[in-house]
């Protein structure tokens, strides 16, 4: 009796321990479930009512790769909505059209810098050129890119390194070298393109959707970093996932169902940008019903999606045959 009797105490502690915690954590649940709830009930009712676009007329937006296609349009659109536009090419003389142009719609609307966004010593300097001589930029579209398409065993290792060095490391710079800007303005959005094949691998694309699987992977990453940090709130992140584009990138398209699923034209797509960053979008994909597809494509049996994938048939031919 008298040697049980100091072993039972420490026991009956530790029962009652495990019980307000057991308690705690039901506790705990139980408010989860309720958020959990709230937020879906919220979701939906937003979903039905009309969605307030943000006013960009104030914003300076830098685009990347504004010398053709899709940055191009993008320049032309954020301009007729009154933003300035700083544009960025490796291109001179295709820069320079795309900033004439815009500026034929908007006079002073649009500012040319030249750059290689895979150069980080010049993106940061070009940073503090910016700030200097526009103000601080507000929207960052992280839109340069290249599509070499061949099989794996054709790309070269300076093909390889150059795809990851334009189609993401560059995002890397041109972050470190943009969010102080955004620091300084007390807000930001960064939109950065990845595409259908960041979401789907395809062949003839192994370097392509590497890239534009990381692109979506450090756009996730970083918003949570900022989203638990002193930011949080003041930077905005969109990821955009478009299917094949009739700028000339993809040089073999492959379309199996032209009037469904024929290719897009860079005008729409950009259209789609500026709404998925205006509409504070996260994650879309253009046509938007891709995105639900692609999910439903990830939970079906494996079997099941290459039948699908097989069936719908698109994608790209080697650029070398
Ligand atoms: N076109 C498509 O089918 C398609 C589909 C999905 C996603 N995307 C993505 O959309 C973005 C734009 O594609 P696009 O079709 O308009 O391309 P595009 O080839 O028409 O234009 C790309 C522009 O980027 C510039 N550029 C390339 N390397 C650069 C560098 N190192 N520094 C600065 N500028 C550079 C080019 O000079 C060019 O003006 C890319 O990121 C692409 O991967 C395109």
């Amino acid at each position: 009796m008298t040697l049980s009797q100091p072993t039972n105490v420490p026991e009956n502690d530790n029962i009652s321990k495990k019980l307000v915690k057991i308690t705690k954590d039901t506790f705990d649940f139980g408010i989860l479930f309720i958020r959990v709830f709230h937020e879906l009930l919220i979701w939906t009712i937003q979903k039905l009512l009309p969605i307030d676009l943000k006013d960009v007329s104030k914003d300076i937006v830098l685009i990347t790769g504004t010398g053709h296609g899709i940055g191009r349009e993008l320049a032309l659109q954020y301009a007729e909505l009154g933003s300035k536009v700083i544009c960025i090419d490796i291109n001179e003389k295709s820069n320079k059209e795309t900033v004439d142009k815009v500026n034929s719609i908007r006079k002073g609307s649009a500012y040319f810098y030249i750059c290689d966004v895979t150069n980080r010593d010049a993106v940061l300097q070009l940073a503090d050129k910016i700030k200097n001589e526009v103000g601080y930029v507000t929207i960052l579209i992280n839109n340069a890119g290249i599509m070499p398409s061949h099989p794996i065993n054709q790309h070269t290792e300076k093909e390889i390194r150059k795809v990851f060095e334009i189609n993401i490391l560059s995002h890397f710079w041109t972050v470190e070298a943009f969010f102080p800007h955004f620091i300084q303005a007390g807000r930001g959005h960064l939109v950065s393109m990845s595409s259908l094949a960041g979401l789907v691998g395809l062949s003839n694309l192994v370097p392509y959707c590497a890239t534009k699987f990381a692109v979506r992977g450090m756009m996730e990453a970083l918003s949570e970093e900022i989203r638990e940090g002193p930011l949080k709130g003041k930077i905005n992140f969109t990821t955009i996932c478009p299917y094949m584009t009739n700028t000339g990138l993809c040089k073999k398209p492959k379309v199996k169902f032209p009037s469904i699923l024929g290719l897009l034209d860079p005008k729409e797509v950009a259209s789609a940008v500026i709404y998925s960053q205006r509409a504070n979008k996260v994650e879309v994909t253009i046509p938007s019903g891709l995105h639900p597809f692609s999910n439903f494509c990830r939970v079906i049996p494996l079997k099941c999606s290459i039948l699908l994938k097989d069936f719908i048939d698109s994608g790209v031919e080697s650029d070398l045959s």
